[in-house]
């Protein structure tokens, strides 16, 4: 990969959020060890910790050596990596910080071209997006002003936005700084391996897209379970709740995958025109079907987490049954269930087909029958399972649900990216392919809100920690599948 790249500045502000010492940091620095970066490239922290360059190397190196020793196997390379990162300090409200920004990034230090091209990344909370763009403007570091040959683009960080309302103002806002062209919204998940097979899995085998509709089609059920709580993250998610942290990016995102059409052809937009008609086709909720359509729920002790408010009604659990009002998938529920502090920590998608219009060979020998699956396991198993029935062995004609299995790790040997590495990789190339354009993520908020109007008051109910969640979740799925 290397020589692929331009010479290019990540100015990444924020640069001590949990994002950027946990994820940012330890990818650009493995990409590098792997090659993947072009000759000449710098990384600038913008923050207000007030350190020098010195001591900001000083508090990330010991920050990546806490958190991925694992990946920290050559120490010349690991040295190289600390020289080229720097650090402007200022508050993100004030004009004068951007000021010295732009002169850090005009002072090229003797690297050919790594000042003008230029990739601003926002990992800060989304209240302050609007201000970091209005003074990288005001500094003459906007998209639309470029001082220099090159490319500027600017990597926003989920929760983008709060609501519709919201997201649309922070797209206006982007909008008079940046082309969409240079506008990366990311939802990282997109950058997952088994995510980016969903697409592979569909358009590269002719055997399963001729059943992929609602003729053959009973339902899909898309599972991102967490065994774990919100990791101290009270206020976070006091703010967020589980509908727009795991459901308004990831959970659609995963549904846009499996519902969207072919596209015309492999390029960004025409991948992006077809998850976009998707999610526009995606039924609004409404209150009045609301009990067959969603339960949320709250982990017992969530109230006890910090920062979280006594009393709170928010949830860290959905179930929610989506309808697609296409052609495709009319009719064909969409199931999605997705919730903090369950019993595993799992993310699939189960596709269930309709059943043979005559069942000689229910499951040992009734009339019911075993429909076929295919389980696509997201994490932590890489796998796309197909279930079908088998006769067991023996006199009798008795049938039996049996798998047939691909793992990726069994298959593909070998270091993979992790998303952040491969995404990081796609917005200095310019492929904007898995970030998400501005009317997904309006018609994804669309989706939300509708839920939130319609579930407004609604008190979610309680759940025991490492459980399936709200026992009344069950209610909303349609069984046998239809
Ligand atoms: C983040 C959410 O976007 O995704 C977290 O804010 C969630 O709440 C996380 O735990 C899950 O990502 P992954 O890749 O660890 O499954």
């Amino acid at each position: 990969m290397n020589g692929r790249l331009d010479n290019f500045t990540i100015v990444i502000f924020g640069a001590e959020s949990d994002l950027a010492l946990r994820k940012l940091f330890p990818s650009i620095y493995q990409l590098f060890r792997w090659s993947h970066l072009p000759e000449a490239w710098r990384v600038i922290g913008v923050g207000r910790h007030g350190h020098t360059h010195g001591e900001f190397r000083k508090a990330v190196r010991e920050r990546m050596m806490e958190y991925s020793p694992e990946s920290i196997d050559d120490q010349a390379k690991f040295d190289d990596f600390f020289r080229r990162l720097y650090y402007v300090n200022t508050d993100f409200d004030d004009v004068e910080g951007y000021h010295a920004l732009y002169n850090e990034i005009m002072d090229s230090r003797g690297e050919p071209e790594v000042c003008s091209n230029l990739l601003f990344y926002l990992s800060t909370p989304p209240s302050l997006a609007p201000v970091i763009i209005r003074n990288l403007v005001a500094a003459n570091l906007g998209g639309l002003e470029l001082t220099c040959p090159g490319w500027r683009k600017i990597v926003v960080e989920k929760p983008y936005g709060h609501d519709l309302h919201s997201a649309r103002e922070l797209n206006r806002i982007l909008e008079e700084a940046f082309e969409e062209r240079q506008i990366y919204r990311i939802d990282h998940y997109l950058g997952k391996e088994p995510v980016q097979n969903i697409m592979v899995f569909r358009f590269s085998n002719g055997m399963f897209e001729p059943l992929w509709n609602r003729q053959y089609i009973a339902q899909v059920q898309i599972t991102i379970a967490e065994e774990f709580g919100i990791r101290g993250r009270g206020a976070y998610y006091e703010e967020a709740g589980l509908l727009r942290d795991i459901i308004q990016n990831h959970g659609l995102q995963l549904l846009a995958s499996i519902a969207m059409e072919p596209p015309v052809d492999l390029g960004a937009e025409a991948i992006r025109d077809e998850k976009t008609k998707v999610l526009r086709s995606v039924r609004h909720f409404d209150p009045e079907s609301l009990n067959r359509t969603l339960v949320l729920g709250q982990y017992a002790g969530y109230h006890e987490e910090k920062g979280v408010k006594s009393g709170s009604t928010v949830e860290t659990y959905a179930a929610l049954r989506f309808n697609i009002d296409n052609w495709r998938w009319s009719g064909v529920p969409f199931y999605m269930k997705a919730g903090k502090s369950l019993a595993r920590t799992v993310t699939e998608i189960v596709i269930t087909f309709r059943c043979p219009p005559q069942n000689f060979y229910g499951e040992h020998g009734s009339a019911s029958c075993t429909p076929n699956q295919i389980i696509l396991g997201i994490q932590p198993d890489e796998t796309v399972a197909i279930r079908f029935g088998a006769k067991r062995p023996g006199e009798m004609m008795l049938t039996d649900p049996v798998y047939m299995k691909f793992d990726y790790r069994d298959s593909f040997a070998g270091e993979g990216l992790t998303p952040y590495h491969r995404l990081l990789l796609d917005a200095v190339e310019g492929n904007q392919m898995n970030f998400i354009r501005r009317d997904s993520v309006e018609h994804s908020w669309a989706i939300i809100d509708s839920i939130r109007d319609a579930a407004a008051g609604a008190v979610p109910e309680p759940y025991p920690v490492h459980s399936w969640g709200p026992e009344s979740a069950g209610l909303i799925y349609e069984f046998p599948p239809g």
